[in-house]
C-alpha cells in the first residue's frame, strides 16, 4: 500500500474484501403454522383475535401427551394441527451464534457478524451503540430464519448477571460489575433485539426476535475450587439482593420488556432458583409485570432432584418448578418424569396450561402463526443483510470505542505513521478466532487478526508468538523473542487471556498474567529499542502491576476480546486513527485478592473480618486500575454548570427514623412515595465537558454519587448516569442528567427496601464535586 493511502481507504478496502467472499443466498422455506394455502380454519390462526385468545385456543386442542412434550426446548411437530418444531434454545450474546440448536450455518448463509465480547462492548458506556448492536444481531437474526435456516427466534441472552468476583469465567459476558450499567445495557440489548425503539414509544406486541435476561438470580460462580454452579447456594443478604443483584433483571424486564427469563442453575439461601416462586411469580411476574416466558437454564430442573437434592423425586422437581411460575426446561428430564408426576397428581394440568400459554404467546407474538413469516413484518429481511457492511463496521466501532487506554508514558501512542519497522510478540497477536471472539460467539464473516490490522501501517512486521503453548505460557521462548525485539523501531505485545483461563464452567484461581507472560514482557521490554506497546486481552480483569511500574513498557491498552474485526480496531488505535475513550467497566484487583473466598456473596466490606467488599461501590482494598479508568490521546475536563435542585425537599408520604451509633438518621421509603411522587421530583444536572486536546473524541461521562458522610452499608459512591459524548479539539458541549431520587439517589437498607436518607451529597464527575442535600 501506498504511503499516501489514507486509513478510511483502508479499511474500505478491508471491508469490500470481506463482503467479496460472502455468501449469497437461496433458501428453503422456513417452517410456519397456519399455512393460508390450508384454509386454516382454527381460531388460533386467526390474527384478528388477541393473541392470549389465540393462545388458549391452541392450548384446549391439546392432548395431555402432546402438551407434556411442549414442555422443553426442543418441542416436537404436532402435525395434526399444522404446527412444526420449535427450537427454543439459540445464543446470541454478541452476534447470532449456532452454540444452541435453533440456529444452523449449514445452508447458504455460514456465518454472522461476530461483535466484540460484551465486557469489551460496555467499555464504550454508550447505550445508543449497545443498542444498534442487538438491533443489527436481531436484524440478521431474522436474516438466518429467512433463509431456512433457523428452527427457532428465542435467544438466551444478555447475561446481566454483575461481575462480582474478578476470577468468574463468565464475567466476560457481562457489562461488568455495576448495577446500572448491567440495567442499561440489558434494556438496550432487549430493545434493540426484540424490535422496539431505543427510547419512549409503544413497545410492540411484535417481536423481530426473543430476548432472555439471565440469569436470574445471583448467578457468578461457574467452578471454583471444587465448587461448582449446579450445587452452589449462595448466601445472599436481602440488601444485596435489593440494590446489587435484582436491579438489571427489574429493569430488563420493566423497561426493556424483556420476553424471556431464564432461571439458573444455583440456589439462592436455600432454594433453587427455577424452584422459587418468590422469586419467579411473585416478584417477576407480579411485582415486575413479566409477561414472557421462563426457561430453565441447562439441565437445571434435573439438578434440583440428582445434585442438589432439593426435591425428594424426580417428579417433586417437575412439580416444584412448575408451581414456582417455570414454563420450559432446557433439557429432556421433563419427558421422561412430568408424566408421572402427574399421574402422581404432583403436576396440575392447570400449572401445565399457564406454561404453554406462556410459550405459545411467545411463538404467536414472533409471528410464527400468521401465515408465511416472509410475508410478514420481517419477511423482507433478506441473506444480504446478514454480515452486510454496515454490521462489519459497527462491530470495528464498537472494538475501537471500547479499548481502554491504561498507560501512555511519555505519549508513546499513537506511534507514528511513518511506515516504522515493527514486531508483535505474544502469544494472542496471530490469535485463532477463538481468541479474539470470547465464548458463546458465532461464525464470523471474516476474521482480522492484529497482524492483519497492522499491514496497512508498519512497514514490516515480524511476528512472534513468545510461548509455544498459546496465553497458559509454560514453555516461553524468550530469548527468541528478546533477538527479535532488538531488531525493530517498534515492538507491541499482544499478551492476557484465552477460554483455557477463563470460561463457562472454569473460573480462574489466579488473577496474574498465566505461565511466564510476564517475564517474557520484561524480557522483551528490556531489550527493545524503545519502550514496548503491550495490549492485554482478557475478559476478567488481570493484576499487570509489574507491567504499570515498569519504565519500559511506554503503553498499556485493554481490548477485551474485541471480536471479528479487533486486529483493525486495535491497529486504528495504536496507529492514531482512533482517540481510545473506552472507560473499564470493573475494578482490575491486585493478586492476593483471592485470598476471598469466590463464594462469598457480600458486597459489602466487613472490616472487622478483614472482609473488604466488592466492586468500586465497596471495595476498600488496593486495586490495580479503578472502575472507570481510562486514558485517551486529548484530555477532558468538567464543569458542573447547573442543578435544578440545590436541596431537594421530599415532604411527601411519612418519614422514618433509623438509629445508628449516636445518631438518628431520617429516611422515607421508595416504596411508600410512589411512581408518581418519584418523577415529579428529578434533579436535572447540567455538566460542562471539554476537549483539551488537539484530536477529536468520544468521552464517556461518569456521574457518580456519594454520601457527604458514607455510613455503614452504603456504597462508597455509585454510579447515577453516564453518558458518551463526542467532542472535536478544543470543543465544549454540554451534557444533562436527569436524576430520580427514587431510582438514583437510594440506598437499599438491611430490610432490602430502597431508601432516601436525609443529608449532605456529593455529586462527582472526574476531579469535580458538587453538594446536593435532601431533607426529607
Ligand atoms: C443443517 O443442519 C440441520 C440440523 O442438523 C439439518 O436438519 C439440516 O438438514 C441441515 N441443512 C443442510 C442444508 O445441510
Ligand atoms: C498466523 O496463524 C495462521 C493460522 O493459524 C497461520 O496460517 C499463519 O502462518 C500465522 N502467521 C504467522 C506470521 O505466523
Ligand atoms: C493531559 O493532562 C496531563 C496532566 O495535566 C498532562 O500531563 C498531559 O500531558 C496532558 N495530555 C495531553 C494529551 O494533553
Ligand atoms: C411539599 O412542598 C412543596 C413546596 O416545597 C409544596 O408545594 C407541597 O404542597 C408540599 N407537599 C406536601 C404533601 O406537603
Amino acid at each position: 500500500m501506498a504511503l499516501s493511502e489514507s486509513p478510511i481507504t483502508t479499511i474500505t478496502l478491508i471491508i469490500s474484501f470481506l463482503l467479496l467472499t460472502l455468501h449469497h443466498a437461496e433458501s428453503t422455506q422456513p417452517p410456519y403454522s397456519c399455512d393460508s394455502s390450508s384454509n386454516s380454519p382454527y381460531p388460533f390462526c386467526n390474527t384478528k383475535l388477541p393473541i392470549s385468545k389465540r393462545a388458549q385456543d391452541l392450548v384446549s386442542r391439546l392432548t395431555l401427551d402432546e402438551k407434556l412434550a411442549q414442555l422443553i426446548n426442543t418441542a416436537p411437530a404436532i402435525p395434526r394441527l399444522g404446527i412444526p418444531s420449535y427450537q427454543w434454545w439459540s445464543e446470541a450474546l454478541h452476534g447470532v451464534a449456532d452454540v444452541g440448536f435453533g440456529i444452523r450455518f449449514n445452508g447458504s448463509i455460514k456465518s454472522a457478524t461476530s461483535f466484540p465480547q460484551v465486557i469489551l462492548t460496555a467499555a464504550s458506556f454508550d447505550q445508543n451503540l449497545w443498542y444498534q448492536i442487538s438491533k443489527a444481531i436481531g436484524t440478521e437474526a431474522r436474516g438466518v430464519y429467512n433463509a431456512g435456516q433457523a428452527t427457532g427466534m428465542t435467544f438466551w441472552a444478555p447475561n446481566i448477571n454483575i461481575f462480582r468476583d474478578p476470577r468468574w469465567g463468565r464475567g466476560q459476558e457481562t457489562a461488568g460489575e455495576d448495577p446500572l450499567m448491567n440495567a442499561k445495557y440489558g434494556v438496550a440489548y432487549v430493545r434493540g433485539l426484540q424490535g422496539d425503539s431505543f427510547e419512549g414509544g409503544k413497545l410492540g406486541e411484535r417481536l423481530q426476535a426473543s430476548a432472555c435476561c439471565k440469569h436470574f438470580t445471583a448467578y457468578d460462580l461457574d467452578h471454583w475450587k471444587g465448587i461448582d454452579r449446579f450445587v452452589f447456594d449462595a448466601h445472599v443478604s436481602l440488601q444485596d439482593l435489593a440494590d446489587t443483584y435484582q436491579p438489571p433483571f427489574h429493569s430488563c424486564i420493566e423497561q426493556g420488556r424483556a420476553s424471556g427469563i431464564m432461571c439458573a442453575y444455583n440456589r439462592v439461601n436455600g432454594v433453587p432458583n427455577c424452584a422459587d416462586f418468590n422469586l419467579l411469580t411473585n416478584i417477576a411476574r407480579k411485582q415486575w409485570k413479566f409477561d414472557g416466558y421462563i426457561t430453565s437454564d441447562c439441565e437445571a430442573v434435573a439438578i434440583i432432584h440428582d445434585e442438589q437434592g432439593y426435591a425428594k423425586t424426580a417428579e417433586d422437581a417437575i412439580a416444584d418448578v412448575f408451581r414456582a411460575g417455570m414454563d420450559v426446561e432446557c433439557g429432556n428430564y421433563i419427558s421422561k418424569h412430568a408424566k408421572s408426576a402427574v399421574l402422581q397428581k404432583k403436576l396440575a394440568i392447570s400449572q401445565i396450561d399457564r406454561a404453554l400459554q406462556n410459550l405459545f404467546s411467545i411463538r404467536m407474538r414472533l409471528g410464527l402463526f400468521d401465515g408465511n413469516p416472509r410475508k410478514l413484518q420481517y419477511g423482507t429481511i433478506g441473506p444480504n443483510e446478514v454480515c452486510s457492511k454496515e454490521h462489519l463496521l459497527l462491530a470495528l466501532e464498537a472494538a475501537r470505542e471500547g479499548i481502554v487506554l491504561l498507560k501512555n508514558s511519555n505519549s508513546l501512542l499513537p506511534l507514528p505513521k511513518t511506515k516504522p519497522s515493527v514486531a508483535i510478540i505474544g502469544p494472542n497477536a496471530n490469535a485463532s478466532s477463538l481468541v479474539v471472539l470470547g465464548n458463546y460467539h458465532g461464525r464470523p464473516c471474516k476474521l482480522v487478526t492484529l497482524l492483519q490490522g497492522f499491514g496497512g501501517y508498519a512497514k514490516d512486521t515480524t511476528y512472534h508468538p513468545g510461548c509455544d503453548d498459546g496465553p497458559q505460557c509454560e514453555s516461553a521462548r524468550i530469548e527468541e523473542a528478546v533477538e527479535v525485539a532488538k531488531k525493530v523501531d517498534y515492538v507491541v505485545m499482544v499478551m492476557g487471556l484465552d477460554q483455557s483461563q477463563e470460561r463457562e464452567s472454569h473460573d480462574r484461581e489466579y488473577l496474574g498474567l498465566p505461565g511466564n507472560q510476564e517475564e517474557l514482557i520484561t524480557s522483551v521490554a528490556k531489550a527493545s529499542k524503545r519502550p514496548v506497546v503491550l495490549v492485554i486481552l482478557c475478559g476478567g480483569p488481570v493484576d499487570i502491576t509489574s507491567a504499570k511500574f515498569d519504565d519500559r513498557v511506554g503503553g498499556i491498552l485493554w481490548a477485551g476480546y474485541p471480536g471479528e474485526l479487533g486486529g483493525l480496531a486495535l491497529a486504528q488505535v495504536i496507529f492514531g486513527d482512533h482517540n481510545p475513550g473506552g472507560r473499564l467497566p470493573i475494578t482490575w484487583y491486585p493478586k492476593d485478592f483471592i485470598r476471598v473466598p469466590m463464594t462469598d456473596m457480600r458486597m459489602r466490606a466487613n472490616p472487622a473480618q478483614g472482609y473488604p467488599g466488592r466492586t468500586y461501590r465497596f471495595y476498600t482494598g488496593p486495586k490495580v486500575y479503578e472502575f472507570g479508568y481510562g486514558l485517551s490521546y486529548t484530555n477532558y475536563s468538567y464543569k458542573f454548570l447547573s442543578l435544578s435542585h440545590n436541596t431537594l425537599h421530599i415532604n411527601h408520604s411519612s418519614t422514618h427514623l433509623m438509629a445508628e451509633n449516636s445518631e438518628t438518621i431520617r429516611y422515607k421509603l421508595v416504596s411508600e412515595l410512589g411512581q408518581e411522587t418519584c418523577q415529579t421530583m428529578s434533579v436535572s444536572v447540567t455538566l460542562g465537558v471539554t476537549n483539551h486536546g488537539n484530536m477529536p473524541g468520544k468521552h464517556p461521562v461518569l456521574l457518580f454519587l456519594k454520601q457527604g458522610k458514607v455510613r455503614n452499608g452504603n456504597p462508597v459512591k455509585q454510579l447515577v448516569g453516564f453518558q458518551s459524548v463526542k467532542l472535536n479539539a478544543g470543543e465544549t458541549a454540554q451534557v444533562g442528567f436527569e436524576l430520580s431520587p427514587c431510582e438514583h439517589l437510594s440506598t437499599a437498607n438491611e430490610a432490602g427496601s430502597m431508601v432516601i436518607e436525609d443529608g449532605s451529597y456529593l455529586l462527582l464527575v472526574g476531579d469535580q464535586e458538587y453538594p446536593l442535600k435532601i431533607t426529607v
